[in-house]
């Protein structure tokens, strides 16, 4: 089993496996044509040369990226599979220079399982304005938002960039 970044011809399978979890539910349908625009944002979990699993990273601005789309092959669940997609993710938001993930889930357990905090899902407002708006399940909507920090901003004080006042001589 390995992660990489998904390729046009993993296009068919990643829509099979989001399918297949949407019509229980459990993930925002995506059509072929925009997981095909949107390629660049997935990665995925490959057992010899077969699609085991997926993930996408959305942007949010340049700090903070939405997980979405996770799902393993049903046949494949429990065996840790999910857990190092999910961190292959974050692994791939630090390299993107984010600082925090989110994500809106039903299975919150398994976020928290990886450092993942939960929060109030409405404090997520852009993720609300961009997939919730036009919900229809929005009043009874029972997923929850969980956020982990990636990675922090690194403070450089003046005295370590050399850019220290110079000492006055008397
Ligand atoms: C969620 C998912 C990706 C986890 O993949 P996985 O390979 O089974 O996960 P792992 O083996 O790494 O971790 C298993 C642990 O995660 C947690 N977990 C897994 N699925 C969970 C769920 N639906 N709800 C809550 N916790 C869950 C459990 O704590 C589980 O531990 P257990 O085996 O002791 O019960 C997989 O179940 C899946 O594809 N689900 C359908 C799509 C989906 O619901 N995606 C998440 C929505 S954002």
């Amino acid at each position: 089993m390995r992660t990489r970044r998904a390729r046009a011809e993993d296009v068919e399978a990643i829509a099979r496996l989001i399918e297949h979890y949407a019509a229980e539910g459990l993930l925002l349908a995506r059509s072929r044509d925009e997981i095909h625009a949107r390629l660049d944002r997935f990665l995925v979990l490959v057992d010899d040369a077969k699609i085991a699993g997926c993930v996408a990273l959305e942007s949010y601005g340049p700090d903070l990226a939405e997980i979405r789309s996770i799902a393993i092959e049903p046949a494949a669940h429990g065996k840790g599979h999910g857990g190092r997609l999910l961190r292959a993710a974050m692994r791939e938001a630090r390299r993107r220079g984010y600082v925090r993930v989110f994500a809106v889930t039903h299975a919150a357990d398994f976020f928290l399982r990886h450092g993942f905090e939960t929060v109030d899902r409405r404090t997520l407002s852009e993720k609300i304005e961009r997939d919730c708006a036009g919900c229809a399940q929005a009043a009874k909507c029972r997923l929850m938002g969980v956020v982990a920090t990636v990675a922090v901003r690194p403070m450089i004080l003046p005295v370590l960039a050399g850019e220290a006042l110079p000492v006055l001589s008397s």
